[in-house]
């Protein structure tokens, strides 16, 4: 008997057909990945299941009984919760307050919050899940991995029996990721049922006992894990076959002219800690210098100094030989560096404007597309056609709102934006954060492309395999320093995961 059952389950917007005729099936104590391209429908899919979407027809059956959900409140009587990419914490409060958030313990009798037994209780299933957390722990204080640790366990507080996960790994660093699967793992051991979305194939062979494939809204099939792998996946997942690493060999050797040049780099974060302390490198003309680290060794900080949203506190930054330190990212886009930020909808997006603005944002002053102060509105939705098109951006419609795509095809907009406005140098971060695995291949490409054409890509990743096949160099950072220097070709991952970690006396290492 399924635990979860869809029956022809179908979510239309407008006339945009996200899930048609869904008929999906979870048993007891499993966990089952769905995988998919993006815009193929499946936090839709989720999004009915937990009571966030209303089917537009269909059923949903837990345990065999139809249920109808009109919102999450419906589906955590039932016993499902789902943690969303984006957490939901509020960031001054402890753990526990946030766990109990709405269901308060008071003291008998007294309008008073009985917080002993609150922190007894959080601490409870703390232990009984062996999760690495403390009740009194304040939120603001941890790391992005500890937050999502919170949130799992915010759902278990409420005895749910189905967790449902929308990419859980997308923002966790590979230490944090395989700690996530322990953590499934020994929830699936005391009897919970989970579902994972995700777009790392790896995980899926390691994770799932089961794996659905969705494709345009439709389920492809599904396989038992056992019986099948990464190849095969993907290729059910996009329909062609996928080069799932792509080389960088091949390419136009690296100039020893020098394009974008770092030196001495400092800045302090808003609590007067110097979280980037004398960085220095140099990024060639046709070569890609990646950056690896532990996330929260400075990364984001100096990614932030580089693309005009945090200043210098010592040090310049010059761009073909002219000095571009401290200028913000108007400034430095018209200067010829291209930008592809970390958060996509923080920084890289405007969620509540339409596609056709996206497309232009932070490039106003093309002429193309605004003169004398007034946007050429029919140029701009050209160029967002061909964006949609070269780029393969599936949208329900060319006009409608960021805020309506899936995550992947957001990120794909910035990508196009940010490779058509012809850069010189492109500081791309995390480029591939949450994007299916045919468009990681083209997104590689085109970096490598870029490359090829004697452009600069500097690549800060928290993704090592993805660091790894496309630098020329790799640097090394570790707490605001970079601490060595590696030739990704002969360095092996166990090395460069131990130089992460703070370990200088590597073979390989160039001091810089
Ligand atoms: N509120 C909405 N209004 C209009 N269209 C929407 C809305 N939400 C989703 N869509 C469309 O439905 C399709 C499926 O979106 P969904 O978010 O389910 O994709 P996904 O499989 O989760 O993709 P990703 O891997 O990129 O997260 C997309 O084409 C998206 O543009
Ligand atoms: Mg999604």
């Amino acid at each position: 008997m399924s635990i979860i059952r869809t029956v022809d389950l179908t979510k239309k917007f407008d006339e945009f057909v996200a899930n048609d005729h869904i008929n999906l099936s979870v048993e007891p104590q499993e966990i089952k990945c769905i995988v998919g391209e993006n815009g193929a429908g499946k936090s839709t899919l989720m999004n009915m299941l937990y009571g966030t979407l209303i089917p537009t027809s269909g059923s949903i059956l837990i345990d065999e009984q139809p249920v109808k959900f009109k919102s999450p409140i419906d589906a955590m009587n039932h016993g499902i919760g789902m943690v969303h990419q984006h957490f939901k914490l509020v960031p001054s409060l402890t753990v526990y307050e946030n766990i109990l958030l709405g269901t308060e313990i008071t003291k008998k009798g007294l309008p008073l919050i009985d917080s002993g037994e609150e922190i007894r209780r959080v601490q409870g299933i703390i232990d009984e899940y062996h999760f690495q957390l403390k009740p009194t722990d304040r939120v603001e204080d941890l790391s992005v991995g500890q937050c999502q640790q919170v949130e799992i366990l915010k759902m278990l507080y409420r005895n749910v029996r189905i967790l449902i996960l929308d990419e859980p790994s997308a923002v966790l660093t590979p230490q944090e990721v395989d700690r996530l699967i322990e953590n499934l793992k020994d929830l699936r051991k005391n009897g919970k049922t989970i579902i994972v979305i995700t777009h790392k194939l790896r995980e899926v062979m390691e994770l799932s006992d089961s794996v659905t494939v969705i494709r345009q809204g439709k389920v492809i099939g599904t396989v038992m894990t056992k019986d099948t792998n990464e190849q095969e996946l993907a290729q059910m997942m996009v329909g062609r076959d996928v080069v799932l690493t792509v080389s960088n060999e091949g390419g136009m050797p690296s100039s020893d002219e020098v394009a974008y040049r770092v030196e001495d780099l400092h800045t302090i974060n808003a609590h007067g800690a110097e979280v980037v302390s004398g960085v220095s490198f140099e990024v060639k003309k046709g070569e890609v210098f990646g950056i690896a680290g532990v996330e929260g060794n400075g990364q984001s900080e100096l990614v932030k100094l580089l693309t005009g949203l945090m200043t210098t506190t010592k040090g310049r930054v010059y761009l073909e030989g002219r000095d571009i330190t401290n200028l913000w990212p108007d400034q430095l886009r018209k200067a010829g560096i291209g930008i592809i930020p970390e958060d996509r909808y923080g920084q890289g997006l405007c969620q509540s404007m339409s596609i056709p603005d996206n497309c232009i944002a932070g490039y106003w002053y093309d002429k193309e597309v605004c003169q004398y102060g007034v946007l050429k509105k029919k140029s701009i939705l050209q160029r967002a056609r061909e964006y949609i098109q070269k780029y393969d951006i599936r949208v329900a419609s060319e006009q409608g709102y960021v805020s309506e795509l899936s995550g992947g095809n957001a990120q794909k907009i910035i990508i196009a934006r940010e490779f058509e406005s012809h850069p010189r140098l492109i500081i791309a971060c995390q480029p591939t954060r949450g994007v299916d695995v045919g468009s990681i291949e083209f997104i590689h490409k085109q970096l490598l492309r870029f490359r090829n054409e004697g452009y600069s890509v500097l690549l800060i990743s928290s993704e090592l395999s993805e660091i790894m096949s496309l630098s020329d160099r790799v640097a090394v950072m570790y707490k605001g320093k970079i601490i060595g220097e590696v030739d990704p070709k002969t360095i092996s991952t166990s090395e460069i995961g131990l130089l992460m970690a703070g370990a200088t006396s590597q073979r390989n290492e160039v001091p810089v």
